[in-house]
């Protein structure tokens, strides 16, 4: 089977190649997927990168984490009738030497989930990362039901996908910030009440007018280096702030304003959900995508042979939205 791989970590035209593998056989509890998209994560090209560590965790790395195609072969122990069903992927290369970027994947049978009829295949690769992602930072903490939401980053893979669950989940008000009327007006397609251009608005003095000076209850955060002075100047008394992204990796806190403001700070990678938490959240999506209730954004389709493109785009954060790569 032809896969995408890399043996050491640097740029990705360095690094990443294409080629051939044997194709896997699916063990007991396993299904194999051939797959038809893999998506690409700031993630997976971090990891790629070596910007958080340069030391692999295994020799050879097939990457990329999502994913979707059709089950074409099951293991012992799962029920053959899983053979021809559509699914998506999660979790595809974390701890795990092969991801998506291949023909074939073979995984755990629960890593692989049903992918309702009406949702292309192709927005099946989007779920695994950024809807998990913003799903479970929207509805943790007992969710957003009546409260202001200020959602950094709003025309993100996560930030649309937080904005859209954060309206389904019932918030009263739902902010985001942006950097383009473009990316404003996808924010306020996806439910967005507000649109604040963060490049050249005073985003505390518009989050303060338009919640009637009270702030937001809840900021879901894009990046906590760039933004932590601003969320504890935005952010209400009792308010949490949920993290998932941050540029900068040590990040000093002003302590005494967010002891006063009793703030709570909540940190998570979606690759370590609970599995109370990720039962939960695969089953509500489940529930959205067959009403049609979400929109998904794949912004760039790049075909195996060009893996280093769909790496760079992402890389350069110039795609507004999912980077697909397509596999023949
Ligand atoms: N914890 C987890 O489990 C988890 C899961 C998924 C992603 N992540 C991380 O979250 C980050 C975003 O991932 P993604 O896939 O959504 O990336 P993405 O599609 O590139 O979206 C990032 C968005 O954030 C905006 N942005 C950048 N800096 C900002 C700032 N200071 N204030 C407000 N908005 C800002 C960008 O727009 P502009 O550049 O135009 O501002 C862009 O729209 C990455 O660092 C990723 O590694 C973490």
């Amino acid at each position: 089977m032809l896969v995408a791989t890399y043996d050491r970590t640097g740029p990705a035209n360095e690094v990443l190649r294409v080629t051939e593998f044997p194709t896997p056989t699916p063990g007991p509890n396993e299904v194999r997927v051939r797959l038809a998209w893999s998506g690409v994560n700031p993630s997976d090209v971090k990891t790629r990168a070596g910007s958080r560590t340069r030391v692999l965790p295994f020799p050879q790395i097939v990457p990329h984490s999502d994913g979707s195609g059709t089950i074409d072969a099951v293991g012992p122990n799962i029920s053959s009738a899983r053979i021809g069903e559509r699914v998506w992927i999660w979790n595809g290369a974390w701890g795990r030497a092969h991801g998506t970027a291949a023909q074939y994947i073979v995984l755990p049978a629960n890593q692989a989930v049903q992918l309702p009829e009406n949702i292309d295949l192709a927005a099946g690769a989007c779920l695994g990362i950024p809807a998990l992602t913003a799903y479970h930072a929207v509805g943790m903490n007992g969710g957003v039901q009546g409260k202001s939401v200020l959602i950094a980053g709003g025309a993100g893979a996560v930030g649309h996908y937080a904005i859209q669950f954060a309206k389904i989940m019932g918030a009263r008000r739902i902010l985001s910030t942006i950097s383009s009327d473009r990316k404003a007006a996808l924010a306020k397609a996806a439910g967005a009440d507000v649109a604040i251009n963060y490049k050249n608005e005073d985003v505390a003095a518009r989050v303060q007018a338009e919640t009637a000076g009270q702030g937001v209850e809840r900021i879901i955060e894009v990046d906590f280096g760039a933004n932590v002075a601003l969320d504890q100047q935005v952010l209400k008394r009792d308010g949490d702030i949920v993290v998932y992204g941050s540029t900068a990796l040590e990040i000093a806190l002003p302590f005494v304003p967010m002891l006063i403001k009793n703030i709570q700070l909540r940190f998570f990678i979606v690759y370590n959900l609970t599995e109370h938490d990720r039962t939960r959240a695969i089953e509500e999506l489940t529930a959205l995508l067959k009403g049609n209730r979400l929109q998904h954004n794949v912004a760039e389709r790049v075909s195996l042979n060009d893996i280093v493109k769909a790496h760079e785009m992402v890389e350069q954060g110039r795609v507004v939205g999912n980077v697909l790569v397509q596999i023949p």
